[in-house]
This record gives C-alpha cells, sequence and structure tokens, in this order.
C-alpha cells in the first residue's frame, strides 16, 4: 500500500514538510510506502475553467508544462492521500490551490478516480487561520468521496520557522493518533470484501428557472 502527502509549502523543508515526515515513519513501520510531492515551491498555472478536462476525459489538465499531470498520476495510484498545507492569510496558499483545483477536478472529470481513497489534511500555522484552511483541504477530499479520516483534535500544527512545529507535543500526539487511524483505516479498506457503491454520473442542478 501507499500514501502520497502533496507539500502545499513554497518552503520545501518547513513545518508542513516536518509534520508530512512525522507521519511517514508512522507509515514505514506500519509497510506503507510514502511519497511526498513538492508542489508549494514551483510554479503552477491556475485553473482557468476551460473544462478540456471533462471533453476530452484522458487524465490531463490542459496545461502541460508544470508538474500537475504527472502528480495526478502519482496520486492515482496511491491508496491514501494526504493534502499537507501552510496557512497563508488564513486559507491555502495560491500555488497549492492551483495545484488542487486542477488535479480535483481532472479525477472528477474522470468518473472521479481519487474516489474511496483513504484521506486527510493538516494545516501548519503560526497562530490563526488553521481550521479555515483545514477545512478548505477537507473540501477536496470529501468532494472526492473519499474516506476522510480524523484524528484527536483537528489537524493544525503550530509553527513558525522551519522545524517549530516538532515543539507542538499536543500538535504531535494529533499526528500520531491520525497516522495510526490511517494505516488502520487503509488495512479496513484493503481487507474489505464489502464491494464499494457503484459511481454515478454526477448531476448537475444551475438553479435557473424559466
Ligand atoms: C504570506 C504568508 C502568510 C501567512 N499567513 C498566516 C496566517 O494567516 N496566520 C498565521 O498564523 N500564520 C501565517 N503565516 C505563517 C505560516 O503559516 C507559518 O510560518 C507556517 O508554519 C508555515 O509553514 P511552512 O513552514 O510549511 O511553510 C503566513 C506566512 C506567510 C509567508
Amino acid at each position: 500500500m501507499k500514501v502520497v502527502a502533496v507539500n502545499g509549502s513554497p518552503r520545501k523543508n518547513g513545518n508542513t514538510y516536518s509534520a508530512l515526515n512525522y507521519l511517514e515513519k508512522i507509515f514505514n513501520k506500519n509497510g506503507i510506502e510514502f511519497e511526498i510531492i513538492h508542489v508549494g515551491n514551483s510554479l503552477i498555472h491556475g485553473c482557468t475553467g476551460c473544462l478540456t478536462c471533462r471533453k476530452t476525459k484522458d487524465e490531463t489538465c490542459v496545461f502541460k508544462e508544470d508538474l500537475v499531470n504527472d502528480a495526478i498520476q502519482v496520486m492515482k495510484e496511491a491508496d491514501g492521500l494526504i493534502l499537507g498545507s501552510p496557512v497563508y492569510f488564513s486559507d491555502i496558499p495560491g500555488t497549492m490551490k492551483s495545484f488542487l483545483d486542477r488535479a480535483f477536478y481532472v479525477s472528477t472529470a474522470n468518473d472521479n478516480f481519487f474516489r474511496h481513497k483513504v484521506g486527510a489534511s493538516i494545516a501548519a500555522v503560526r497562530r490563526s487561520g488553521g481550521i479555515p484552511t483545514y477545512d478548505n483541504l477537507n473540501k477536496y477530499l470529501l468532494y472526492s468521496e473519499m474516506l476522510v479520516v480524523g484524528a484527536n483534535y483537528w489537524n493544525v500544527i503550530h509553527g513558525r520557522l522551519p522545524g517549530e512545529v516538532l515543539l507542538d507535543e499536543e500538535g504531535l500526539q494529533m499526528l500520531d493518533t491520525l497516522g495510526n487511524n490511517m494505516v488502520w483505516t487503509l488495512k479496513m479498506v484493503k481487507e474489505s470484501k464489502i464491494s464499494k457503491p457503484k459511481h454515478v454520473k454526477k448531476h448537475y442542478f444551475s438553479f435557473i428557472r424559466d
């Protein structure tokens, strides 16, 4: 089994990375592979709403120059996904948001291939804005019908300078809980003999009546 984490921080080895790296040890101890895709330190085009991905249905975004299409395939092969992000102005930083909009829209346009993966979000923050960021990260997972795993608190970890989150003892316990809950959920999904619900074509209703 494999878990893929997306690091939305422009600081490759910052607090988001420290939190993901902490989780990596739990997965490795349980025989689960782990890979981090560094997104925040890259140049990533925003979604332009061209809807080409819905027409071609070839699992790609029309913008081919950045890492998004490669990352989509790595995420597609994973059993679990973690979205890790720093907090910028109480929300997801722009580069990470561009990545998530495109990757998750491509998945949705292709019968939602992220569906039923095990997922979790983590926000790294100095002081405040962690909860809206965490909520907004979870929206991508929940929209994709993923099995979103929780911990003993909402997954917000505190620190300013790189590595400071490792001093957040309550945050580390939360990561332990999250990692162990994810391992358990991944194993349950793998061993389950219960068939998954069928995919239904999404119904769009625009609220406009004439
Ligand atoms: C542009 C910018 C905006 C930020 N906005 C917030 C904020 O709204 N609330 C907060 O508590 N910290 C804020 N921070 C601090 C970061 O969230 C904090 O340093 C976090 O640990 C960074 O994670 P990273 O090391 O993974 O990049 C901001 C930092 C930057 C550079």
